[in-house]
């Protein structure tokens, strides 16, 4: 009894020692041109798709049909996501290729809206899936929801149209601003050319 006390524990403290040596030694390698081992992916896949399962069914799902939030959604997704998830006919983009976990595509993969609306506000640690949940409002994030179930299936020349007839975004103008202000109603400018023109203006007089 003793004696497999004495192995059991020599047994645990030789693993405990091979690991800190592992990773003391920097044999691990966390660069992303190198894929996990199979364990490792599949380990950390099934802890990702309970951790969003379980959080994503505790949401209410709001009415996604309206157009203005469509498009309003589109403008945000045009705007935020599109490098990342590629666009209707789109085959890669510049930082696609060297990110891993790869982004889905958007354009052709389907997800449950709930799920969409989850992992967009709170991201993915460890993968380049922003939490944009910290700059953006429920409201905005189900607009990008109510899109991006839209978007599988769209054509190129569909999409392209739907971004340009996004109305323009309150909450980038704010931010381009820099004083994390919404605009003031009326006289709003558009851009932040427009912003610094008119703020180059006020100095003047
Ligand atoms: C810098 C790149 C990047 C940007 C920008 C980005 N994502 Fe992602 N996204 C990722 C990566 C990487 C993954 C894959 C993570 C994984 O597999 O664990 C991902 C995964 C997802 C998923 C799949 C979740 C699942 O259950 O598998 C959705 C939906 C998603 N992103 C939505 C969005 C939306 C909407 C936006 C824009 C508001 C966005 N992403 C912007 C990198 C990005």
């Amino acid at each position: 009894m003793t004696r497999r006390l004495v192995v059991a524990v020599l047994s645990a403290v030789a693993l405990f020692g091979g690991i800190l040596f592992y990773v003391g030694y920097g044999f691990y390698d966390v660069g992303a041109d190198t894929p996990h081992w199979e364990i490792t992916r599949k380990v950390m896949e099934t802890v990702r798709n309970r951790s969003i399962a379980v959080r994503a069914s505790r949401i209410e799902l709001p009415d996604l049909q309206d157009e203005q939030l469509v498009l309003k959604g589109a403008g945000q997704y045009a705007a935020m996501c599109v490098n990342c998830h590629l666009a209707p006919e789109q085959t890669d983009s510049e930082i696609r290729p060297g990110l891993y976990p790869k982004p889905p595509n958007l354009s052709e993969q389907r997800f449950d809206p709930k799920t969409v609306f989850w992992v967009t506000k709170h991201g993915l640690k460890m993968s380049g899936m922003p939490a944009w949940g910290l700059g953006h409002d429920d409201e905005a994030i189900w607009s990008i929801v109510a899109f991006v179930t839209k978007l599988p299936g769209l054509s190129a020349e569909h999409y392209k149209d739907m971004v340009a007839r996004a109305p323009p975004d309150k909450e980038m103008e704010s931010m381009d601003k820099g004083d994390g202000k919404k605009p003031e109603k009326g006289g709003k400018p558009t851009t932040a050319m427009q912003m610094q023109t008119e703020q180059k203006g006020e100095h003047k007089h």
